[in-house]
């Protein structure tokens, strides 16, 4: 067989946000894939990285109070960690936001300009005054101008499905911030794809990089009628790539998110040796994408477009699958059904998911359901109870023996199996998993019947029968074995642990061609254990905790903060209202050289009106990073002379002193000079 060499990449996840079970139906799918290619010999790498610009992860760092740089760090860090855990093992890990990936994305623009299909263009858009930035159509809602329900989003109507520029809804809300936002004009830079009709329709139409169904969909949506032009940059402030010849304006996240396909795949080349030409701009390469039916607009049109344009390999194939639903409906948090990778795993072996997963994919699109009675049922049935029990049953019996000398006859059991070898490989080859695992498991049923026949257990109890025991037990293992083989790129820790056993380890699908015979046995280590419907529920439970403000219970807060300090005495209301406090804005802050604790901030409460204060948070937080964000002041407090200036308010914070100091914050939409009730 001619070695083929072979790029896959699974689609870049959001820095956004965690890995949930709805992603791994990707991740799983493409690292059984990869596996299995690697196990047939083939040069196969595993591509994947963070996706990390745009204006959600702007969102989510200011949320939490970081740089972008921090926040997508941690992400980066937490995602390969869930990855780890569900055993999807990639050659490189990258990010969008890296050197390789700047310089790609310069080189793809220059391509593009240089082929002439860049033209600027002014285009209206809503801006919010106090976030300070453009607003994307999902960051505003509004009053459909069609039928006039409220609360809709920026660009399509839930109520009576009218589609609608974000310019066009009444009373726009921003999501960021609250405010009305503005319409304002700015020049935005368009990719004009109709110069590559032709090229789209025939890719697309030919040559079986699609799916039918996704070819037919392109068709009908989008390649009937005159491409149209696509809007690749975004003002400042966005957190992403500048583009070099159109300073203040960045490249849409978009654009730079599959070229770090690219940037991700140079990584591993500089780290490993390898051409970067090799696998990208080699014809004997195959290059394999592999997403989900959301994002197939932006893979199936604009890439090619791009890669066209830059000379680069085109995909060989692009293999799209449907979404996940968890018992029948969309995963939800307030049911317990948005399960995160990483509390899926405090519950359940990762084998679990990934077997069941593989028995529900097929090559097409169709979404697929998350049953979680059925996944019980299924793991038990088949993987505890038809493969493993195989060798769990009989490896005991042949720990010190070892196996017979000879292949015993088995009534052509394991040539039989050994000529289903590429029936099952083909399947993996297609994508169809669901095929694969049926035709390993008819496999599994073929063999159980011969060990149950066979009795080893008392076969065991008879001196006399030590030689049909060991023939009987070599039997077993190597169809055990052999399994195990079809089923390494599903369960590796399975196969690994089947070499451990059998002091061999699996490194090839033709390994299940011919049996072992007079090797060792070692001692049985568990392999798998039974899934009990209790920890699934479990899982779910946590699932429900953790989303929306779960129960008292699972915020174990110590009591000792108020223990040692005890609430005042009672005041009235109108004791209360005599302090007022007032949203404002610090917008200087400088430390004073002689005093240890003391900061020197200038707040401003809107307008032109300022106020110095003096406060004792020195030792928790750097001057330059208190600049710009808003605290809450106790505004009219008689004013204070101290040995540096007046004091003019104060600022509210709470903690023990030292570095035990939090500051506290307004919600985003609050305004400098509100009052604080
Ligand atoms: N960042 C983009 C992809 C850029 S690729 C150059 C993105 N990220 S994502 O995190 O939203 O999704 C990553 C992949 O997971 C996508 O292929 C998406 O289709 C898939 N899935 C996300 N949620 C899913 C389900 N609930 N079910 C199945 N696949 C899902 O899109
Ligand atoms: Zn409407």
């Amino acid at each position: 067989m001619t070695q083929r060499q072979i790029l896959v990449t699974a689609a870049l996840p959001y820095a956004n946000g965690p890995i949930h079970i709805g992603h791994l139906v990707e991740y799983v799918q493409t690292d059984i894939w990869v596996r299995f290619q690697k196990l047939r010999g083939h040069r196969c790498i595993y591509i994947c990285a963070d996706d990390t610009h745009g204006t959600a992860i702007m969102i989510s760092a200011k949320e939490q109070g970081v740089s972008e740089e921090q926040y997508i760090e941690r992400m980066h860090a937490e995602h390969q960690r869930d990855f780890a855990g569900f055993d999807i093992q990639f050659d490189n890990y990258g990010s969008t936001h890296s050197q390789e990936n700047r310089q790609l994305c310069e080189q793809f623009w220059a391509s593009i300009r240089k082929a002439g299909l860049v033209k600027e263009e002014n285009i209206e858009q809503l801006y919010d005054p106090q976030a300070e930035t453009f607003l994307a159509d999902r960051f505003v809602r509004g009053t459909c101008p069609k039928c006039h329900a409220t609360d809709q989003p920026g660009d399509n109507c839930s109520v009576c499905g009218h589609h609608y520029s974000p310019t066009e809804l009444i009373d726009p809300i921003s999501k960021i911030s609250g405010a009305t936002p503005q319409v304002r004009q700015a020049p935005h830079l368009f990719i004009q794809l109709r110069q590559l009709h032709e090229f789209l329709d025939e890719w697309t139409q030919g040559g079986d990089h699609l799916q039918p169904e996704v070819a037919n969909y392109l068709k009908g949506h989008f390649l009937h009628e005159p491409l149209r032009d696509w809007d690749i940059s975004r003002p400042a402030p966005y957190f992403g790539f500048e583009i070099p010849d159109s300073p203040g304006n960045y490249w849409y996240v978009w654009f730079d998110a599959p070229i770090g396909y690219m940037a991700s795949t140079r990584q591993w080349c500089d780290a490993h040796g390898e051409d970067f030409a090799d696998w990208w701009q080699n014809e004997q390469t195959e290059v394999h994408h592999f997403i989900g039916k959301d994002i197939q607009y932006f893979h199936c049109l604009f890439w090619p477009a791009m890669l066209k344009t830059a000379g680069f390999n085109l995909p060989t194939k692009i293999h799209i699958h449907g979404f996940l639903t968890v018992g029948g409906a969309k995963m939800s948090k307030s049911t317990g059904t948005f399960v995160m990778a990483a509390t899926y795993l405090k519950h359940l072996d990762p084998a679990y998911l990934r077997y069941y997963y593989a028995s529900k994919l097929t090559p097409r699109v169709d979404d697929l359901d998350l049953n979680l009675d059925e996944l019980v049922t299924k793991v038990n049935a088949d993987l505890v109870g038809k493969v493993v029990n195989l060798a769990s049953r009989t490896a005991k019996f042949v720990a010190g023996s070892g196996l017979s000398a000879a292949y015993p006859d088995d009534k052509g059991l394991f040539q039989y199996a050994a000529g289903k070898g590429e029936e099952i490989a083909e399947a993996y080859e297609q994508c169809d998993y669901n095929r694969a695992m049926r035709l390993v498991m008819e496999l599994a049923d073929r063999a159980n019947p011969y060990v149950e026949a066979a009795e080893p257990w008392k076969l065991a109890k008879d001196p006399d029968r030590a030689a049909q025991l060991q023939d009987v037990c070599t039997v077993a293992l190597n169809l055990f074995r052999q399994l195990a083989i079809y089923l390494a790129p599903v369960l590796p820790r399975l196969a690994s642990q089947t070499g451990d056993l059998l002091g061999q380890p699996i490194r090839h699908w033709n390994e299940s061609r011919s049996p072992l015979v007079a090797c060792q046995v070692n001692k049985f280590q568990h392999m798998m254990k039974r899934v009990e419907p209790k920890q699934v529920q479990a899982m779910i439970e946590q699932s429900k905790e953790t989303a929306a403000s779960g129960p008292v219970g699972s915020f174990p807060d110590s009591g000792d903060p108020l223990a040692a300090e005890p609430l005042a005495p009672e005041i009235t209301f109108e004791d209360f209202v005599k302090v007022d406090l007032r949203v404002a804005r610090v917008v200087a802050a400088e430390s004073v050289p002689d005093a240890r604790k003391l900061l020197k901030l200038t707040l401003s409460l809107g307008g032109d009106e300022r106020r110095t204060v003096f406060a004792g948070i020195k030792s928790a937080y750097a001057p330059e990073d208190l600049v710009g964000r808003l605290v809450v002041c106790a505004a009219n407090l008689a004013p204070r002379k101290m040995k540096f200036g007046v004091s003019q308010g104060m600022v509210i914070a709470s903690g023990s002193g030292g570095k035990e100091v939090f500051l506290l914050s307004p919600d985003e939409g609050a305004l400098p000079g509100q009052r604080v009730h």
